[in-house]
This record gives structure tokens, C-alpha cells and sequence, in this order.
């Protein structure tokens, strides 16, 4: 009985993706943070907190929705190219474990806020490495023209104004699939940790998230590769030169466990284009693809002998509202329930009020989905 759209989650799957991360983690002195922005619905925190992994944050609400979920301050790191004063004094009042500095000014900010907050928390620069990623322009973050991270330079004059920098952060981008541009990371953090001030030491070494998943076939390849990018990190920072390097995965531990159930609410024929199927969830409930035409398979629930090619939108009033054409699927009428899969990561997190549409509700199910809807799609490229 449908009572309208939904996210649905994959309680099982998370869980089976958490353990392969860590398995993979603890083979090679990597510490996981979780990137809480990718999805922060409680029960999905409370399975990842319970498979021991720490947390990254990028805001005071993402600081305060870890400590009520019950992580310790010390297990939080906080980034952000925009912290605000009220952000920071937030994150050294409660102790947290490392705050990563994205510019000169913020570090100066930082030094004035520690002179009147007593705080065990520890600076970290984040190093923007001007590397180029193979992914969307929107989610790529580490070239120089990014707003994040400040220079290889900045960062050597800064540690030898300041000996209690604990060390580094980086983040060059997410949905990155080819594990090359992992292995030129490592290489280009080598070159910069060999320039570094022979009296300067640090501890505390951040290589992000970024790790991609498998939009087109998520059921071929529900979980990620964790290995393959762990082991492309340390191609050139091996344990032997850096004991632990710490990661934030967001996307690969909660992409997969999610998917979004709507509803075919009206079939338009148009002449111009291939018919159109305009649902009930759209970017209301997953921004990705009118934010940067992300692709997302769509599957319909019902069985058919025949398939038509369809335009699939969402209800909002903005033309952008589509999740794209050529989507292969048994025929199509009002009323047909369709599946957006892999909609865990920056999926609900980044809901949007506009329209004041109601938020849909998320059900927490410990099975897969085609155990309850035989599902169907097939996709033109
Ligand atoms: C600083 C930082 N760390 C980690 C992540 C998580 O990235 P992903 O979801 O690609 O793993 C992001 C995402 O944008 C980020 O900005």
C-alpha cells in the first residue's frame, strides 16, 4: 500500500559496507571518519557509530548532531572554507579533536579565539594540492582556483611561524572512481611533506573522502572499493613513513543502503521529446540531478512485456526539476511506482523546503529492496 514517496534504507547493506571499510582501514593504519554531511538520519548514525568509525563535520550542527549522537569530542574533526566565529568558538569549547584551518586569516582567527577558550582541540591546515580529479566541477574541490584549502606555500610559511600545527587535511574532490588520481594524491602530498622544514614535526595526516560509487549498476557493485583506494593512498605514504593517515569516507558508506520511492503521478506525450513521466519525489527530495545532472537509475516496480524510453521529473516548479531522458522502462502509466536508487549519500541531507513541500518520511528496512518489489529497469546510455 503506497502512502506516499519515501526514502528507503538498507540497514543490512550499511552495515556490511561499514565492515569491509574498516576491515580495509585497519589492514593499513587508516582511521575513518565519517563525512556526516552525506547523510545524517540518526539510525544511520547510530549504525556507523557503532562500527567504530569517527566522524567529519563542517559545520557547528554537524558538530552538535555527532555529540548528540553520541561520538566523543575527540573522535570529531571540523573543515569549511566559510566558519563563522561563533562556528570555531563552538568546536574549541567542546573539545573537539582537530579543527582544519582553510586560509591565513581563519589560522589568525583560530590563534585570537584560543587566547580566551581553554581547549584541548589541535589546528590542522587543509592543503589545497592543485590536482585536478576526474568528476563533476561542482564536487571537485582541489585546484587552485578552489576556494578551499590554502597554498602548498601558505601552509610552509605557516608551519614555521607556528611548530604546534599538528599537520594536514585534504579533500580534492568526491565521486572519483579511477583510483589513479588517488595514487597522484599520495604523490603530490609526498612531494610537499619532503619540502617541509626539517624542525618541523606533525602527527596528523587527513587525505578526505572522495571515494566513488556505482550510479549506473548499484546492485553489480553495492559496495565500494575500499581497498583499491586505501591502497592507492598509501602508494607513495606508506606505513613506514606515516603510521596512520586518517580518511573521510561520505559517499561510498552510505550511498548504496539508500533509494527514494515515488509515484508516477501524470504521463505527458509531447511532441517534442521523448514521453514524459512526472513523479511525485524530484529535487525537492535529491538535488544532485538538477544541482549537477547527476544520473541515478530509476526502476519501475511492475513487470511488462513492453518498454518505452522516458523523461523522468520531478513536481517543482522549476524546469531544472528532471532526473534526466532515455530511461528504459516498462511502460509507464499514472499511478506506477518507480525506485531512484543510490540515494543514501546527499539524498536527504540535502533536502531542499522550496515549494513548502512536505518532507517525506525515511523507513529503516533490514532487507534489499528486491525483496520487496520486484524491480526492473534497464538503462540507454
Ligand atoms: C572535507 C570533506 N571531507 C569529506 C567529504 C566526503 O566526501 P565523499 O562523500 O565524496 O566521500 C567531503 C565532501 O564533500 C568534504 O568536503
Amino acid at each position: 500500500m503506497y502512502n506516499g514517496p519515501y526514502y528507503r534504507y538498507d540497514l543490512q547493506l550499511l552495515e556490511r559496507t561499514i565492515k569491509v571499510a574498516q576491515e580495509a582501514a585497519q589492514q593499513s593504519g587508516t582511521i575513518l571518519h565519517y563525512a556526516i554531511k552525506a547523510n545524517h538520519e540518526e539510525p544511520i548514525l547510530r549504525k556507523i557509530k557503532s562500527g567504530g568509525m569517527n566522524v567529519d563535520c563542517v559545520s557547528a550542527g554537524e558538530i552538535k548532531a555527532a555529540l548528540e549522537n553520541g561520538w566523543n569530542a575527540n573522535q570529531i574533526v571540523f573543515a569549511g572554507s566559510g566558519k563563522t566565529i561563533r562556528e570555531i568558538s563552538y568546536a574549541l569549547e567542546q573539545n573537539i579533536f582537530v579543527i582544519h584551518c582553510e586560509s591565513v586569516e581563519e589560522y589568525h582567527l583560530i590563534q585570537e579565539l584560543k587566547q580566551h577558550i581553554t581547549t584541548s582541540t589541535k589546528v590542522a591546515l587543509r592543503l589545497n594540492p592543485d590536482l585536478r580529479v576526474d568528476t563533476h566541477e561542482n564536487i571537485s574541490t582541489g585546484e587552485k582556483h578552489h576556494k578551499f584549502g590554502v597554498s602548498p606555500q601558505e601552509a610552509l610559511e605557516l608551519v614555521q611561524l607556528d611548530g604546534s600545527i599538528c599537520g594536514f587535511h585534504v579533500h580534492v574532490g568526491s565521486q572519483i572512481l579511477d583510483m589513479t588520481y588517488f595514487v597522484s594524491l599520495s604523490k603530490k602530498i609526498r612531494d610537499f611533506i619532503d619540502a617541509l622544514p626539517s624542525n618541523y614535526s606533525f602527527d596528523y595526516l587527513n587525505l578526505g573522502g572522495g571515494l566513488g560509487i556505482d550510479y549506473e549498476q548499484p546492485e553489480r557493485n553495492p559496495i565500494p572499493n575500499f581497498e583499491g583506494w586505501i591502497n592507492a593512498i598509501r602508494t607513495h605514504l606508506p606505513t613506514s613513513l606515516i603510521e596512520v593517515i586518517r580518511l573521510e569516507p561520505g559517499r561510498s558508506i552510505v550511498g548504496q543502503c539508500g533509494t527514494l520511492i515515488g509515484e508516477v503521478q501524470y504521463m505527458k506525450h509531447l511532441e517534442t521529446s521523448m514521453p514524459l513521466a512526472i513523479l511525485d519525489i524530484g529535487m525537492t527530495e535529491l538535488m544532485r540531478p538538477a544541482l549537477y545532472g547527476a544520473r541515478h537509475k530509476i526502476s519501475a516496480h511492475h513487470e511488462a512485456f513492453n518498454f518505452a524510453s522516458y523523461r523522468i521529473s520531478g513536481p517543482s516548479c522549476e524546469s531544472s526539476d528532471s532526473f534526466g531522458s532515455d530511461y528504459l522502462l516498462p511502460i509507464l502509466k499514472r499511478g506506477d511506482l518507480v525506485t531512484v536508487h543510490s540515494t543514501g549519500a546527499y539524498g536527504s541531507s540535502m533536502r531542499l523546503n522550496y515549494n513548502l513541500k512536505e518532507t517525506i518520511p525515511s523507513r529503516f528496512i533490514n532487507r534489499p529492496l528486491e525483496t520487496c518489489f520486484k524491480a526492473r529497469n534497464r538503462k540507454v546510455a
